[in-house]
């Protein structure tokens, strides 16, 4: 699985926020974006999982360009190849954990149950599978995000801001899941932050600035 981003261009209104992006992920790679916030990298996030269009320039996973794809061949694109762990995480609130992380599997048509028994012991979350969004804590909403990202095995994995709002106990277990993530199931990570914490985490990094990426 090999993802380019070339040169990308996405406005909103009159303001120009990604002026030239590109990026090149290897399977198996971590890369960290890193930049302030409102620099655009939830805006490129989207592009690249394919949930926004770009105004100009070629996502191209596994050699299609997901840009000349509809919306719903993106769709089905983004649900077997692509985990999303989102900003605000998304949980649906009127499901529970398990029903949250079962989604993408009956979504794909697939058999859940094992899968989602399986992904509530690695993501340690077994114990709160009947619990809805609103009574779990940031890190259970944040392990539960991560459960239903990865259910489908994407090779995929991206992960917008997943430390944010969490305390230094919290981060450093999310860090050590996307490493354990990154190795046992060999998926690319593309991590956008602004978190110093993140820091230690090893991976291609690269800063946002004025709608461009650069490394280090
Ligand atoms: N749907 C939208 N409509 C209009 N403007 C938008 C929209 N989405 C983002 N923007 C603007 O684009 C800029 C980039 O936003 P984006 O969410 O990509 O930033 P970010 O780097 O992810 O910030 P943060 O670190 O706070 O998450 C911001 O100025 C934002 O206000
Ligand atoms: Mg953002």
């Amino acid at each position: 699985m090999h993802i380019q981003a070339l040169d990308i261009y996405k406005h909103y209104g009159k303001k120009l926020v990604l002026r030239g992006v590109s990026l090149n992920v290897e399977r198996g790679d971590i890369v960290m974006i890193r930049g302030p916030s409102g620099i655009g990298k939830t805006t490129f996030l989207n592009i690249l999982s394919g949930i926004d269009l770009p105004d100009k320039g070629k996502v191209i996973i596994d050699s299609k360009d997901i840009t000349k794809m509809n919306e719903n061949e993106r769709a089905k694109f983004r649900l077997n190849k692509i985990g999303i762990i989102f900003q605000n995480m998304n949980l649906i609130e009127d499901l529970s954990v398990m029903e949250n992380i079962a989604l993408p599997l009956k979504l794909a048509g697939k058999e859940w149950k094992k899968k989602v028994n399986e992904l509530l012991k690695y993501l340690n979350v077994e114990d709160i599978k009947h619990s809805f969004p609103m009574e779990l804590s940031g890190g259970e909403m944040q392990r539960v995000a991560i459960a239903r990202a990865i259910a489908n095995e994407p090779e995929i994995l991206i992960a917008d801001e997943p430390t944010s709002n969490l305390d230094d106990e919290n981060t450093e277990n999310i860090l050590n899941l996307l490493k354990k993530i990154n190795k046992e199931m060999n998926m690319s990570i593309i991590i956008a932050t602004h978190d110093q914490r993140m820091e230690n985490l090893e991976g291609k990094k690269y800063n946002m600035r004025e709608g461009k990426l650069y490394e280090g």
